[in-house]
């Protein structure tokens, strides 16, 4: 038991705070149960007290996840633990994860406060936490640049009125492996079990996980880490990394285990990456696209005659199977369920019946049909946001070389249809253009990134546009998908319109 090594995932929270990783609430609830399904230990769902949405989102997935804590961050502030705590109530299993600043140079000039008024609020905020539930994590946060005999002064406060997890985050990611190793083995030697000690290892050095596993080695039984290493800035620890660091050298690390299933590993990763819009580094350890390629005739040769010459793990072992199936237009409603459930998608009747019905329409467009399609149809098409906007004609002109090139658009609205045309520097100014006018809106183009999804010349073209639509500046993501890039950029725009839309209200 002793050894047990807790998995906090911080994906929906801190991995939220990654530019452009915002998800809705229907995004949400499918990543939590691929986390679940993943045997993530805690689920830090959101910071409730962030916006109505994403308490709404914490609540929501508090009612439909039954293995995993579910956990809310807040504040060391009333207002924000009792939002937490509400957004919480529904859980099987809740935990309130309440923060305060202890390094000098937060308490000074953020806080504004002297350590003993921030021991203070960090009592307090444990003690009404528990008013809502018993099991309280507390961070400190910049414990990293902190000093060491105030955290200690600080952690024993907040032990004595029942924290029972406390979490030391390295949150600007400047220290060392070993230096947060030393760290936590002074931390661990003063609290003993009195609580468990959890670390949140920041990735600006790119040291995150080597951290992580330093900190498991000097006493701590918790880690906080994200899918793909998300998060503010840099990101954090990434989960995968730590658990196949953990499998692979059992050598070194047999004492400690975890309760993450490998195998679901490469779905979830792929899950969040679809529906967050941001793909890993093609060299991301573990889960980027080249991590089990083999470039190289030599390396090659070698695989062919004996995988381990040049592989230290294998990528069935994270669940990626190069030959897995792949769906065309004759493949079934049973097959296509299939599929879903293994990608890590769970959909409600309605949904799986209009997944499967546009899984056909792209059958048509596109002879076959590979899981990485799936997982963008499903995510972009399927769980997503209430459309107001609907598109439902899109008619070009031809680029002729010296032609005026122009869009016409049929777009609905609460049951009504409205058609105008535009023309434009280009196709793509001609589309926003006409959109713009019939949405009665002036956006402006901050992004704009197409990629493809899979290979071939028939290949999905998905868009990802940011926009700004008001004069708050405020930026919002839409996404397109369709085998027509154009088509995809037109879905994307009207996507960011709803998002907005949505936001407002
Ligand atoms: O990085 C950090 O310090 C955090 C805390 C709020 C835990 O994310
Ligand atoms: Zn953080």
């Amino acid at each position: 038991m002793k050894n047990n090594i807790i998995i906090f995932d911080t994906t929906l929270r801190d991995g939220e705070q990654s530019p452009g990783a915002s998800m809705n609430t229907e995004e949400k609830i499918q990543i939590a149960l691929q986390l679940e399904k993943l045997g993530v230990d805690v689920i830090e769902a959101g910071f409730a007290a962030a916006s109505p949405g994403d308490a709404d989102a914490i609540s929501r997935i508090s009612e439909q996840v039954k293995n995993s804590t579910v956990c809310s961050l807040s504040r060391a502030l009333d207002s924000d633990i009792k939002i937490a705590g509400e957004s919480i109530q529904k859980a099987n299993r809740k935990r309130i994860h309440t923060f305060i600043a202890t390094s000098p140079i937060h308490m000074e000039y953020k806080l504004k406060m002297s350590p003993e008024k921030v021991i203070q609020k960090a009592v307090h905020a444990v003690q009404y936490a528990k008013t809502f539930c018993d099991d309280v994590e507390f961070s400190c946060e910049d414990a990293g640049r902190s000093d060491l005999v105030f955290l200690k002064e600080i952690l024993d406060a907040v032990v004595q009125v029942g924290a029972k997890t406390i979490n030391i985050p390295d949150t600007v990611g400047y220290r060392m492996p070993s230096e947060m190793g030393k760290i936590i083995k002074s931390l661990y030697d003063f609290i003993g079990d009195r609580a468990i000690i959890s670390v949140h290892n920041h990735n600006d050095l790119g040291l995150a996980t080597a951290s992580s596993i330093a900190c498991i080695q000097n006493g701590a039984r918790q880690v906080e880490c994200t899918i793909n290493g998300l998060g503010e800035r840099a990101g954090n620890a990434a989960l995968e990394e730590i658990a196949m660091i953990l499998h692979t050298r059992r050598d070194i690390f047999s004492e400690y285990y975890t309760n993450i299933n490998i195998k679901e590993i490469y779905s979830t990763s792929r899950l969040v990456s679809s529906i967050t819009g941001i793909e890993t580094q093609p060299n991301k350890a573990i889960v980027g696209k080249n991590a089990f390629a083999h470039e190289s005739g030599i390396h090659q040769d070698g695989v062919l005659k004996n995988a381990q010459t040049y592989e230290i793990m294998s990528a069935k072992d994270i669940g990626l199977d190069k030959n897995s199936i792949v769906l065309g237009k004759h493949s079934g409603r049973h097959a296509f369920k299939d599929k879903l459930s293994a990608l890590g998608f769970n959909l409600k009747d309605e949904e799986m019946n209009e997944a499967f019905n546009r899984f056909k329409f792209l059958a048509d467009a596109k002879k076959e049909i590979f899981d990485d399609d799936i997982r963008a149809l499903v995510a972009e098409e399927i769980i997503k946001i209430k459309e107001f906007y609907k598109l439902i004609t899109l008619q070009l002109s031809d680029c002729n070389p010296g032609g005026l090139p122009s869009a016409a658009v049929t777009i609905s609205y609460d049951g009504e249809q409205k058609t105008d045309a535009a023309i434009g520097n280009g196709t793509m100014d001609a589309i926003f253009k006409v959109i713009d006018r019939i949405c009665n809106v002036n956006g402006k183009l901050k992004e704009y990134k197409v990629d493809s999804v899979t290979q071939g010349k028939d290949a999905l073209a998905k868009v990802v546009v940011k926009v700004v639509f008001a004069e708050d500046k405020t930026a919002v993501m839409g996404h397109g998908l369709s085998v027509d890039t154009m088509l995809a950029t037109a879905k994307a725009y009207i996507g960011a319109l709803n998002s907005y839309l949505s936001m407002k209200k």
